[in-house]
């Protein structure tokens, strides 16, 4: 998608494919309000927009899009009205999201241009939630069913908050499209060359550990999930310096599971079909990575991704089987479903390794945060409060759900193992979230960490108003947000 500037004074002028508007519903006892631009466009076609209003045809609702053809006064073939519900342009994420409805809108379609004249902020969200919007999930389909927008045209654009718009839109659907490519065609060495091709174009360091690396650096617990598959498992590390050497290194940590069967406990047909998705902490770390370089956000970042196929084959890793992981601690397999951890267990001792000073990992981690949180909230759990709240911010700011669970020493109590220091999962299925979250802690030492448990809003099978159903692409945007906050 190109994106480009346009004056307001051209409006009436621009022979485009549409031009969208937004209008504000409120009570139903208050007049409508337009937008300044809307209020222009609806002087412009002679006061068609509040008429249509008026009447009823134009719905107001958040996020609805109505469609008036040839509208007159104007030389666009379409005219597309959004609504922002009663909300206001201080709500978080709104431009993200109303951008990303209306280019989801215009997708079924081939469009070569269009003007989004939104009067929303800021307006890197704007080119960012319509690139998003107009990107689907059918990368293998002929017969495409959305189709990206051409040229993007923002009135009164400015030229690097549509420049960021771009980075960061680019970094969200690079994260979406690696989500949906199915695990046929994703796995860890074709993700570490993904990583490798991106380190390339955009110039930040990358070291992809191999078979043999993980076996010298002792990374068992990791080797052990993937040793049911004939697919090699690798650890990618990806540095970015951005700011001088003795700047503080924060590490983003991905689960890099590219499939998940369950192992030997293997998954129900139900539960394994979206298996492809478990590695989208990985994926959310490659594309925040990609759009903090791309950026030149003044920080220093290390991501880690552990990637693994968690497969059912000779080899497969037993239950009952004790692990020995990086740090030393021995893990007593109880389940092989319960493998991101393990993963994550040898990666999170590398961030120390790499004298990571502050730590956030992102995985799709547990079945049971979607059932305590549902499929649009993100589960977040930390070992110290004030890291916690720099996360909550960055998240706020976008505009991405996020709710923090309680990290209780007694859930600790229900990880310990008889035989082993630890065992990989909890007693029963309640709190499952959380005892994952306190296996965890136990892997990275003291220092600052959050772990966020992206497993509902990662990838949904229903999609939203703004984006595809398959892979959402979420907290690229609360990541980026989070380091340009510490910078
Ligand atoms: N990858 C799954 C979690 C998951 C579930 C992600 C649904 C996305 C959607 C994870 O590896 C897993 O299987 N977790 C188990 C843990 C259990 C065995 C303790 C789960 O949630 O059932
Ligand atoms: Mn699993
Ligand atoms: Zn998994």
């Amino acid at each position: 998608m190109q994106v480009s500037s346009i004056l307001q004074t051209e409006l009436s002028q621009a022979a485009v494919d549409a031009i969208v508007i937004t209008v504000l519903g409120k009570k139903e006892d208050v007049k409508i309000e337009l937008t300044p631009l809307a209020a222009e466009v609806d002087r412009l076609t002679k006061g068609l927009v509040q008429r249509l209003i008026d009447e009823g045809e134009i719905s107001t609702s958040e996020l609805s899009c109505t469609r008036l053809f040839s509208p007159p006064g104007l030389r666009s073939t379409s005219l597309i009205v959004v609504g922002l519900g009663n909300k206001t342009d201080t709500q978080s994420g709104l431009a993200y999201r109303v951008a990303g409805a209306a280019a989801k809108f215009l997708s079924t379609k081939q469009r070569r241009q269009v003007i989004m004249a939104l009067d929303l902020d800021p307006q890197d969200e704007i080119v960012a939630g319509a690139m998003v919007g107009c990107q689907g999930q059918d990368i293998f389909r002929k017969q495409k069913k959305t189709f990206p927008i051409e040229r993007l045209l923002l009135v009164n654009g400015d030229a690097s908050a549509m420049r960021r718009g771009e980075i960061i839109g680019e970094a969200v659907n690079l994260t979406r499209r690696l989500v949906n490519l199915p695990a046929n065609e994703i796995y860890p060495e074709s993700f570490a060359e993904e990583c490798v091709r991106q380190g390339k174009a955009h110039s930040f360091e990358i070291e992809a550990w191999d078979q043999d690396r993980l076996i010298k650096e002792r990374c068992r617990a990791l080797l052990a999930v993937a040793q049911g598959s004939v697919k090699p498992p690798r650890l990618v590390i990806m540095r970015y310096s951005g700011a001088p050497a003795d700047h503080p290194t924060i590490a983003l940590v991905g689960k890099g599971v590219t499939f998940d069967s369950g192992g030997l406990s293997i998954k129900p047909n139900e539960g394994m079909i979206d298996m492809k998705c478990d590695m989208a902490g990985a994926a959310t770390v490659l594309g925040a990575i990609t759009a903090l370089v791309r950026l030149n956000v003044p920080a220093n970042v290390i991501g880690l991704v552990g990637l693994a196929e968690n497969m059912v084959g000779g080899n497969s890793f037993k239950l009952g089987d004790v692990l020995i992981s990086r740090n030393g601690k021995t893990i007593e397999v109880l389940n092989t479903d319960a493998e991101g951890r393990l993963v994550l267990a040898d990666v999170l001792d590398v961030a120390l390794s790499l004298k990571a000073y502050k730590i956030v990992d992102l995985a799709t981690l547990t079945g049971a945060c979607v059932v305590a949180l549902g499929r649009n909230v993100v589960g977040g759990m930390t070992n110290n409060e004030s890291w916690y709240a720099d996360v909550r911010a960055a998240a706020d700011q976008c505009g991405e759900p996020l709710w923090q669970l309680p990290m209780f020493p007694e859930f600790s109590e229900q990880i310990r193992s008889s035989v082993a220091d630890l065992k990989n999962i909890g007693d029963g299925r309640w709190g499952g979230a959380i005892t994952a979250a306190k296996f965890l802690e136990e892997f990275v030492g003291d220092r600052p960490w959050v772990h966020l448990d992206i497993a509902g809003p990662s990838f949904s099978d229903k999609g939203s108003a703004w984006v595809d159903a398959g892979a959402s692409g979420c907290f690229v945007r609360t990541l980026i947000q989070l380091i340009e906050n510490l910078a």
